[in-house]
């Protein structure tokens, strides 16, 4: 890590409304941003365009030297968020289909792949500072971070906001199936040995359940500006 960047980690389960968290603060703090999901989903997908299995010995090395070899791009902000770029094409709707997040779950399971990605996590991190999104950015990537915020939501809650956000675009989801889905995923991603899902010991746990993205935002600017960094 470099020594002169400050990190800010935002840690959570997913639909706590950490990725929107984590793209305001860097927009408004005008620092970099890791989606380190995004990293899990890129080898989630290339594993599945490969129609790698997970179980198999022989798929896990082939998955491996995907995350290690992972030719990916982050296209700033244009006001919809980044866009992600494999090897040239445009994946960012992509990665975020279902089967994808399926597939990222179980690759990050993995200790071999979260090594492969932890090199180029810590590689983001540059001057005036990074925003780092995800599940270990606190606990394992970047244990030194100068604020560690851990952002959560009732499970009842992510679900009502995934199903809003589905029908948003027109996607009949079932909630119910939603809902069962995401306490699936979370106790996989809280109960894997590598890496599992948990707040640093030293993190703020912000719990969005109730409020909007301004009012969890205000909260969080508060201890940014508390530290002394001016966001707008
Ligand atoms: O935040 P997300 O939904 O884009 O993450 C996709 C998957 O990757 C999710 O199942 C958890 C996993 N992940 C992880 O294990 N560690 C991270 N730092 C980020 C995501």
């Amino acid at each position: 890590m470099s020594a002169r960047a400050p990190v800010i980690t935002l840690d959570g389960p997913g639909g706590a409304g950490k990725g929107t968290l984590a793209s305001e603060l860097a927009r408004a703090l005008g620092w970099w941003l890791l989606d380190s999901g995004a990293l899990y989903r890129l080898v989630g997908l290339g594993a599945l365009r490969e129609g790698l299995d997970v179980g198999r010995e022989a798929d896990r090395a082939s998955a491996v030297a995907i995350a290690e070899g992972l030719s990916m791009r982050f296209v700033p902000d244009t006001g919809e968020g980044q866009r992600v770029e494999l090897a040239g094409e445009d994946v960012t709707e992509a990665i975020r289909a279902d089967a994808v997040s399926e597939a990222a779950s179980r690759w990050a399971a993995l200790p071999s792949i979260r090594e492969a990605l932890l090199a180029r996590q810590r590689d983001f991190v540059a001057p005036p500072g990074l925003i780092a999104d995800g599940r270990d950015m606190g606990t394992v990537i970047f244990p030194r971070a100068e604020l560690k915020l851990y952002i959560t939501a009732s499970a009842a809650e992510r679900a009502r906001r995934r199903h809003a956000q589905l029908s948003e675009k027109g996607v009949d989801a079932n909630l119910d199936r939603i809902y069962r889905e995401i306490m699936a995923r979370d106790q996989r991603d809280a109960s894997r040995g590598a890496a599992p899902l948990k707040p640093a010991v030293d993190a703020y746990v912000i719990d969005t359940t109730g409020d909007n993205v301004a009012t969890s935002l205000s909260r969080i600017q508060a201890l940014v500006a508390a530290r002394g960094w001016p966001a707008d």
